[in-house]
């Protein structure tokens, strides 16, 4: 029912006056404004609109790349030691820009400092302002204080300052295509929440969390570095770099707007059920690498890194995306995350059951109260024949010799170690171990949708191949 069919007749004409009275107010605001405010430049009043996009030229004339990124990742001397390896996994010698910031010089073990890694600044002695204002988190206020530091190193050319931890993985290609359809004039804050609901509460719903990386557009990071040390005056009782970080900014008057490609990752263990179900958005950073199991099996943290790395470096646009498609003829589901893993359920499942990632990993907190815990819908992990998957870790990558395609292929893990589902109709998949997947060359540059594919299974094979293409209109996976 209309809202309106409860005002009266005299209601009615109330309206009509008034829409009467607001219309020719309305209507000689405009012609005010066309004759008193005319733009000398503009040839005529009614090109107002046109005149004004040739001040400010549309953002792709000139495209962002990464010379317009500026890095600052925020680190300690001690813990650089190892994490060294999983920066130098995403840095680009000579070619990213920026800074690592340490608490105390290296020791002579870093050096000579290695030309893979980001040049180092020693966080500047800001004890002064510390006793001054008794600052109760004089870390947290030092890893603030380097945003201000980052920018007056170096702000020439810069449109985005990405502001990280020494544990930080840059996913660089996706955040540049992410970042050029944003205007680097305006005022961003981009970030990530964090994946632990009570975290988001404890904190705020609306801070960048700062291991996932935050983002600010030049205009911000310049006035955010202007009145950063006023601002650690103004807050001192607070102990989070981050929550300084969004008070400091929201004191200006911007705000936070979340990216779902950056990850904190506040979650332990084994987080392959999350980035097998990653939400259909360019994957743009990883964080908490010490406290995650390696992302792949049978291998460490960082080579587990460099591993995901080999598959990024052939396509960004599709790393972990999720792809779904059903094996009519044995009634199997398909959902490949391309550059990781593969799930073969035995059962045909709908896109949107599959979509929730399996709870492989645990809280942040060790013993949480009562769920909710995540800021996501989950999957239990379960020992069940048809909602327990095969699991399939990528293992290679190259490209076809005269076929526009790049080809992955992943391997079984382990054995699933579960009888076969029988409601759709008995098909075990125990025999498969390997699955190659075929992509175009070309990245995705829409990602409005998520990909279709196509299995070749020959009944009884112990190999199976995916080809990976754009969905037909109206096709449905489910
Ligand atoms: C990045 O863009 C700048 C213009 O802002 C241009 O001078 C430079 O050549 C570009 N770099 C690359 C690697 O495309
Ligand atoms: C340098 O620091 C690391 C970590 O703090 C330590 O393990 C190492 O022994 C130190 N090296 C020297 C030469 O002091
Ligand atoms: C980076 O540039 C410097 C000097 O321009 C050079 O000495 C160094 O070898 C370069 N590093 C790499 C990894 O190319
Ligand atoms: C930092 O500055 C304070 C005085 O402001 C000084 O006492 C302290 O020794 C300095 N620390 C370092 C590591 O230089
Ligand atoms: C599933 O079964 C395996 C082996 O029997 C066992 O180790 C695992 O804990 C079980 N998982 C669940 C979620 O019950
Ligand atoms: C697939 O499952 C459906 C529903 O359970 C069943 O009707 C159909 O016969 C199965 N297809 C095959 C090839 O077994």
């Amino acid at each position: 029912m209309s809202e309106f069919s409860f005002v009266s007749l005299f209601d009615k004409y109330l309206v009509f006056s008034l829409c009467k009275i607001v219309l020719s107010f309305g209507l000689f605001l405009h012609l005010a404004s066309v004759f008193l405010f005319r733009d000398p430049n503009c040839p005529s009043p009614y090109e107002l609109l046109e005149c004004s996009n040739n001040i400010n030229p549309p953002i792709s004339s000139n495209p962002t790349n990464l010379s317009h990124l500026l890095f600052g990742l925020l680190g300690s001397q001690n813990a650089w030691h190892h994490r060294k390896n999983y920066i130098e996994s995403w840095w680009r010698p000579n070619v990213t820009k920026g800074y690592l910031f340490l608490d105390v010089y290296p020791n002579s073990t870093l050096l000579p400092w290695s030309k893979n890694s980001p040049p180092y600044k020693v966080s500047k002695n800001i004890t002064k302002l510390v006793q001054e204002t008794q600052h109760v988190a004089p870390i947290q206020a030092r890893m603030v204080h380097g945003i201000k530091e980052l920018f007056d190193q170096e702000h020439e050319g810069v449109r985005w300052v990405v502001m990280g931890d020494d544990d930080s993985m840059f996913f660089l290609e996706n955040i540049i295509d992410v970042l050029a359809k944003y205007d680097h004039n305006k005022y961003y804050y981009f970030g990530a929440q964090s994946e632990y609901i009570l975290s988001n509460f404890w904190f705020s719903f609306d801070q960048g969390f700062g291991g996932a990386g935050f983002i600010m557009s030049f205009p911000l990071a310049k006035a955010l570095a202007q009145d950063i040390e006023n601002c650690l005056r103004r807050y001192p009782f607070l102990n989070s770099a981050d929550l300084i970080t969004m008070v400091c900014i929201v004191d200006l008057g911007f705000g936070f707007t979340p990216l779902k490609g950056l990850h904190h990752l506040d979650m332990r263990g084994d987080i392959s059920g999350f980035l097998s179900s990653h939400p259909k958005t360019p994957l743009l950073s990883l964080h908490h690498i010490d406290s995650i199991a390696p992302i792949f099996p049978l291998m460490d943290r960082s080579n587990s890194l460099r591993h995901l790395m080999k598959a990024a470096k052939f396509d960004q646009s599709r790393l972990v995306q999720q792809t779904i498609c059903h094996h009519r003829l044995s009634n199997w589901t398909f959902s490949v995350s391309w550059g990781y893993s593969i799930h073969i359920y035995e059962k045909i499942m709908p896109r949107s059951h599959l979509i929730k990632p399996i709870q492989t990993f645990h809280t942040w907190v060790k013993k949480p109260k009562s769920p909710p815990y995540y800021m996501f819908n989950t999957r239990p992990r379960v020992n069940d024949s048809c909602e327990t998957p095969h699991v399939f870790f990528f293992k290679t990558i190259g490209k076809m010799k005269n076929k526009n395609e790049i080809w992955t292929t992943y391997f079984r893990s382990e054995a699933r170690g579960l009888p076969t589902c029988s409601i759709d109709g008995n098909y075990p998949a125990n025999y498969i171990d390997k699955i190659q997947v075929y992509t175009p060359r070309a990245k995705r540059t829409e990602m409005d949708r998520r990909e279709c594919c196509d299995i070749i299974h020959t009944s009884g094979s112990n190999k199976a191949k995916i080809k990976l293409r754009e969905c037909f209109t109206n096709e449905k996976i489910a």
